[in-house]
């Protein structure tokens, strides 16, 4: 039976899944993260199912050894491919970033147009458009790959003219389908919320999985009886994982995260 004042782990190919880590934060300020960013070897988003389960299969392996209680899939194309192979074996709870986005999609459509916008794998494994349709037969799903997107996050090109450019390519594909709601189906993408809503313009509703997980996770937690009783001391709160890069790694957490990232350490994620 896993401990309530345990951490909960979250992964994701890199920095992406601070998105989800800094939901939690602002939802759940009491709990304890274990945070692993897999720097080694993103991006998951162009890599085949196999290799990106094994991958997760590791990272489960290694979350475990730091006794979480929950563990959180914070990578699109990670739950896309990972999550339905790797939930039968864990006897804790594991959820991912697709179905919590998802509902919110199928509610808040009003013409039962939605649009996701992910990585080359999410999109392309149809986990999206297969959880929707279970929630809602009748919906049109359209999906677009931008793979560009991501490492101009990860540039720190927020606000830039050249993202607004290649953001504005891949999103006029979606917006002759007439869509009133849009998926930011990828890590990184909600760090773009603003130019992404600018370019769709106040009729298409963005929903951010991100937030909506955290929400989800607080559900689980509550249901199983695992919401942290005594918190621990800010310092040692929140720790942080890598394969590579730390250093890096550091930089841009305390860009995007609400308290002070102390320090990354390095692990070799290939002995486990
Ligand atoms: N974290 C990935 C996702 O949400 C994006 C980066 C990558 O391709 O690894 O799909």
């Amino acid at each position: 039976m896993a401990d309530k004042n345990s951490p909960i782990g979250v992964f994701d190919s890199g920095v992406g899944g601070l998105t989800v880590a800094r939901e939690i934060m602002r939802q759940m300020p009491e709990e304890k993260i274990v945070y692993f960013g897999d720097t080694a070897r993103v991006p998951y988003g162009n890599k085949s199912r196999s290799t990106v389960i094994r991958f997760t299969r590791q990272i489960i392996r290694f979350l475990l050894t730091q006794d979480v209680k929950a563990i959180v899939i914070a990578c699109n194309t990670a739950t896309a491919y990972a999550l339905e192979e790797v939930e039968k074996d864990m006897n804790i709870p594991i959820i991912g970033v697709i179905h919590a986005g998802a509902k919110t999609a199928v509610e808040s459509t009003q013409n039962g147009k939605i649009g996701i916008i992910g990585t080359e794998g999410t999109i392309n494994s149809g986990e999206y458009t297969k959880v929707m349709m279970k929630m809602r037969e009748d919906i049109q799903v359209t999906g677009k790959p931008c793979p560009l997107l991501v490492p101009l996050v990860e540039e720190g090109l927020l606000h830039d003219s050249v993202t607004d450019e290649i953001a504005s390519r891949y999103l006029s594909e979606l917006k002759g389908k007439y869509i009133d709601t849009l998926i930011l189906g990828c890590t990184h993408y909600p760090l773009l919320r603003s130019t992404v809503g600018r370019l769709m313009g106040p009729e298409v509703t963005l929903v951010n999985p991100a937030y909506e997980t955290a929400l989800e996770l607080k559900q689980v937690l509550e249901e199983q009886g695992l919401l942290c009783e005594s918190c621990g001391s800010d310092q040692e709160k929140y720790r942080f994982y890598v394969s590579d890069l730390a250093e890096k790694f550091t930089n841009f957490a305390a860009s995007i995260l609400p308290g002070r990232v102390t320090e990354t350490k390095q692990i070799n994620i290939e002995e486990f």
